[in-house]
């Protein structure tokens, strides 16, 4: 089976290639023969056409499966979506399920990877060491500008406990914190970790929120003018799930006020087109990025909280049983469609 693979980076080929070439199908199955066509770029309306004589493409976070995408893509007979991350925000469900595609998320790679650099993160920001790297390598050993607090004692917020957001909860245990979290479906998990609580009640005692819940209607935008002044002054927030969770004009007039401590981001509203690639030799025309990297107190990152060998092992090994899921027609516990679009496809040709 051709596959055509958008947004492939050096390391995507690497295990990709790996996992398709040396695993020989799941236990009772035989092997099946994918031939993987790499393009670094990301589908887009525009990349559609060279999705021709695949049957399956495989795409990642920035990738856009909108309805003209997909109908596109079905018109040159891909019939199955292989997405290699969690989140699928990017992809018209309505639509792929309409036209009858197969689409299929990696659903937890690692949460501990995504969880450790949350951590990490937090850290950075809190302690300075942002700052102290660069001055240390400058010959200046001056301590002004890099007091922190620590975190044993202190009240940390976690927005959204799924996998994620669970996995941060037991490395904080750890540090001694107070944890409170606020998920409109509480798992039993947690309460041996920390107290559930309404994001009002949250927002205003916590020194430090770190946001782990999907990127839906309901979320964007959840940090906004109103949550931001809700938040204790000083507060440091960081967000590793989507960046459209974060009103960036918003957090940009709450760090100029000083009423937010800090923000580290590993992902930014208008990510795409931007992150995973090099724009270093170019004038970079997003302005609200541009001034949120001239706070002293701001850190970005290009999304890689989930970039480590386990979750990219985990990433092409569950791509590949998703696809003998659809290859085989039988159920896929990580299907986003409906089942009803599995019969449907039943009376398709599969080309294998
Ligand atoms: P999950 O599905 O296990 O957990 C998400 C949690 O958010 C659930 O408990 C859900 O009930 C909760 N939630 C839903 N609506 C909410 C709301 N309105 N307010 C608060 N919580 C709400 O997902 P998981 O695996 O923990 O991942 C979380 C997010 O992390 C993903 O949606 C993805 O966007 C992001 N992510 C980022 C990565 C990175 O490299 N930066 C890598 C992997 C995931």
């Amino acid at each position: 089976m051709k596959i055509a693979v958008f947004s492939a980076k050096p390391y995507d080929q690497k295990y990709l290639s790996h996992v398709f070439t040396h695993h020989h199908g799941s236990s009772n199955n035989s092997p099946i023969s994918a031939e993987l066509t790499f393009h670094d770029f990301a589908l887009n309306p525009e990349t559609v056409p060279l999705a021709h004589g695949a049957e399956a493409i495989c795409v990642f976070v920035n990738d856009v499966l909108s309805a003209e995408v997909l109908q596109g893509l079905h018109a040159l007979g891909v019939r199955a979506i292989l997405l290699r991350c969690a989140g699928y925000n990017n992809v018209d469900l309505p639509t792929a399920e309409h036209l009858g595609l197969f689409v299929a998320n990696v659903p937890s790679y690692s949460p501990e990877a995504v969880a450790e650099f949350a951590l990490a993160l937090l850290q950075t920001l809190n302690r300075r060491t942002h700052r102290a790297y660069n001055r240390v390598r400058e010959g200046n050993f001056n301590l002004d500008g890099l007091l922190g607090r620590n975190l044993h004692g202190k009240t940390v917020g976690i927005v959204g406990v799924g996998k994620i957001g669970l996995a941060l909860a037991r490395i904080l245990r750890g540090f001694g914190c107070r944890l409170l979290a606020f998920d409109p479906f509480p798992l039993d998990a947690f309460r041996e970790f920390g107290e559930y609580v309404s994001l009002e009640a949250l927002l205003p005692q916590c020194d430090f929120v770190s946001l782990h819940c999907p990127l839906m209607d309901k979320t964007r935008h959840i940090i906004n003018e109103g949550t931001l002044a809700q938040m204790k002054p000083g507060a440091i927030l960081v967000n590793t799930s989507r960046g459209g969770l974060i009103k960036t004009r918003s957090v940009i007039a709450a760090l100029k006020s000083g009423h937010l401590g800090g923000l580290a981001l590993d992902v930014y509203e208008k990510e795409g087109g931007l992150f995973y690639q090099d724009h270093s030799g170019e004038v970079i025309q997003d302005d609200e990025l541009m001034r949120l990297m001239t706070f002293p107190n701001v850190i970005i990152c290009g999304h890689q909280a989930f970039f480590t060998e386990e979750a990219l092992t985990e990433i092409a090994e569950c791509t590949r049983r998703n696809l003998e899921d659809f290859v085989a027609r039988r159920h896929c516990q990580n299907s986003l469609v409906h089942e009803k679009v599995l019969k449907r496809r039943e009376s398709l040709p599969v080309r294998i």
